[in-house]
């Protein structure tokens, strides 16, 4: 729903605010994240299928990473796509792996897929072991030192292994330019609230550190080779179906709660609009509502 299209950056902050309060409604967070990750299967489906021809059939892939893997939607693609491997999920948050280990063994891969408790960078020192595939979707940018990360996972690859991470991409796109109740433009203003919200996010983490977000380069720079970029998209025209119109509910709640101090009064009142249950122009109502996003994964191989 941002420039860095995560979905989002409202529960980025949620995870940050958990780790630096504690209060954090981690079943809320993970309904959210399981919604959200189910509307993009289809993404994440064609995502595995392309890392999975990128390797080549002459690949073994015995073990795969997924790093800061949420609720384990994609971990469970992976454990389906590389039925060789075993798939661990590794995040910082206990209640999402206890998530992940459910639904992997409700999907019937709960033999193949382990999970392990890190808050990185801990834990990019080896603890991990290394990988033939490391998979990571919008984590990277929760830790301080991105460069760093990048080339300690590097560094966890076995020879002639793929790094593919999900981070850029594009804003959400989900109401029309002009929804007939306020000024239009809410979306890019909603867009800027955050992009200040996540320069401030960035700012606070541990180790801090500024890089110039030209993925690519940084995994040149980590060692790895054949880098290149693929964008993917999501796109559910309106109407929208009830999962999609739920998401889009718990995220417009979330920059409610979040990012009202970075808007004026009157968007305000239009996010007021959207979210509520009963009115023919709320986002679970409305017929005009749509979700069209871009995912763009980077991918680099460590020398042979
Ligand atoms: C925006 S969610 C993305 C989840 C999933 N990969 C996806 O694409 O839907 C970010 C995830 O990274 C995890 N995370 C954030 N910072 C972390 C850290 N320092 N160490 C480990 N996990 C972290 C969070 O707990 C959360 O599950």
């Amino acid at each position: 729903m941002s420039a860095h299209n995560d979905s989002g950056h409202a529960q980025d902050h949620a995870h940050a605010h958990g780790h630096q309060h504690g209060d954090l409604d981690w079943e809320v967070m993970a309904a959210h994240l399981v919604n959200s990750g189910e509307l993009q299967l289809p993404v994440l489906r064609r995502t595995a299928g392309r890392l999975s021809e990128l390797l080549g059939p002459e690949r073994e892939v015995r073990r795969v990473l997924d790093i800061g893997s949420g609720p384990g939607v994609m971990t469970c693609v992976l454990a389906e796509t590389f039925p060789a491997a075993e798939t661990v999920a590794v995040d910082g948050a206990a209640a999402l792996l206890t998530h992940t280990r459910d639904r992997a063994e409700r999907l019937g891969v709960g033999e193949r897929v382990a999970v392990r408790h890190a808050e990185l960078p801990d834990g990019l020192d080896g603890a991990l072991g290394t990988a033939d595939l490391i998979w990571s979707s919008k984590a990277v940018h929760h830790i301080g030192d991105q460069q760093g990360v990048l080339g300690a996972l590097a560094g966890a690859l076995n020879p002639g292994g793929m790094l593919a991470v999900a981070e850029g991409g594009l804003p959400t796109r989900f109401l029309p330019r002009d929804i007939g109740t306020g000024r239009p433009g809410l979306q890019a203003r909603l867009d800027a609230a955050q992009e200040y919200w996540f320069e401030i996010m960035r700012s606070e983490l541990p180790g801090s550190t500024a890089v110039v977000e030209d993925w690519p380069a940084m995994f040149r720079r980590a060692g790895l080779t054949g880098v290149a970029s693929f964008t993917l998209l999501l796109d559910l025209p309106a109407p929208l179906g009830e999962a999609a119109r739920t998401f889009l509910h718990a995220q417009l709640t979330r920059l409610r709660e979040m990012m009202s101090e970075s808007l004026d009064e009157a968007d305000v009142k239009t996010l007021d609009l959207l979210l509520d249950a009963d009115a023919p122009e709320g986002i679970l109502r409305r017929t005009d509502a749509f979700l069209l996003s871009a995912t763009t994964v980077h991918t680099g191989v460590r020398p042979v």
